[in-house]
């Protein structure tokens, strides 16, 4: 099989190696790649958000499965592309649909999803330009820290927590009418603030049945020791050293299989990887977000653990279906 995986990150590096190693491969390309994914796999200078030459590659190449690595192409309706045009519609794209992405990019779209499933989270409310007094007010009437979220996707980076009450109101504010985060502030999520540990679940879906991949917890300050700035991620471990088998139980049953049987209710059409972030309060899990991909570096520790092969795995997408898989985890 010829396989495409979308990105340049340390995440398609650990994709593209662990696909490498499956007996079912047979050419692997990389777009746009980078130095590491060039030493075991065929890079390819496509950008991964331009379809019409994502599909000429696919179609010259012999492409039967695109593995999509960052958020953007998915937000923007890769998987829909794909099936709707006849010559696309047998490739297995690994990754959701554009409705069901929605749920990386909109903030609101996943906490309402997350509501209306009964699924663990913090409390929260929403603001536009329109409500902004509304929003002052909702500030004052919580404990801080505030918790502040662009509803739309800002690279990471859409996220305060701030003290003081007055900083907070200033800050909603540059949010919804200052334009901060650009288009991604003009609704607002503000929500409890979840004092507790935070780590990583994910899940691979074909839709109906499920996966629980190894956990993992990334580390973002960007300085030594864990100071400064926040990043995307520096590094991340896996096994989550406080994973026990009691929290991953409740884990799988207060937040996998509500949100897997939401996809199926709300006929969200989602083959692929489902990156859960938590908060452990009290033992409880709470989900902070849902990303609708792997995490990029927490890939590079998750791949690595899984012993069986994960194009296999990715595969019975397209062939059978996932539960006929065994997924075995070092
Ligand atoms: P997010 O982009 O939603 O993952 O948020 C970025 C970071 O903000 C998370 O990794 C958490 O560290 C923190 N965070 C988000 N929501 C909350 C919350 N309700 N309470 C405490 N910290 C939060
Ligand atoms: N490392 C966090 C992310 O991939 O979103």
């Amino acid at each position: 099989m010829n396989v495409l995986i979308l990105g340049s990150g340390g995440r398609e590096h650990a994709f593209a190696y662990s696909i490498s190693k499956s007996s079912l491969l047979s050419q692997l390309f990389v777009a746009p790649g980078n130095a590491g994914t060039a030493q075991i796999a065929t890079n390819v200078a496509l950008g991964v958000t331009d379809f019409p030459a994502i599909k000429e590659f696919v179609l010259e190449n012999n492409v039967q499965m695109v593995v999509v690595g960052p958020e953007a192409p998915l937000v923007e309706g890769i998987y829909d592309y794909f099936q709707e045009d006849a010559a696309l519609k047998d490739v297995n794209v690994i990754g959701p649909s554009k409705q069901a992405a929605m749920l990386e990019g909109s903030k609101e779209f996943a906490k309402e999803f997350m509501e209306r499933n009964e699924v663990p989270t913090a409390a929260y409310k929403s603001f536009t330009a329109t409500s902004l007094k509304e929003g002052m007010g909702f500030i004052d009437s919580l404990k801080p820290p505030f918790v502040l979220k662009a509803d739309g996707l800002a690279g990471g980076k859409g996220v305060l927590i701030i003290s003081d009450a007055q900083e907070a109101k200033e800050s909603l504010e540059e949010m919804l009418v200052g334009g901060k985060f650009g288009a991604a502030s003009n609704k607002v999520v503000i929500e409890e603030f979840l004092d507790g540990i935070e780590m990583s679940v994910f899940v691979l879906t074909d839709g109906d049945s499920y996966k629980i991949l190894p956990t993992a917890k990334d580390y973002k300050r960007i300085g030594e020791g864990d100071t400064g700035l926040n990043t995307g991620g520096m590094g991340a471990v896996s096994p989550v050293p406080f994973a026990d088998d009691v929290l991953m139980q409740k884990i799988e049953q207060k937040v996998v299989i509500p949100t897997v049987e939401g996809f199926k209710k709300e006929n969200l059409v989602y083959k692929g990887f489902v990156f859960i972030g938590l908060m452990i309060v009290d033992q409880e899990p709470l989900v902070i977000e849902y990303n609708v991909r792997m995490g990029d570096p927490e890939t590079e520790s998750v791949l690595p653990r899984i012993s069986s092969d994960l194009l296999s795995h990715l595969n019975a997408f397209a062939t059978t279906s996932l539960d006929q898989e065994n997924l075995v985890i070092d």
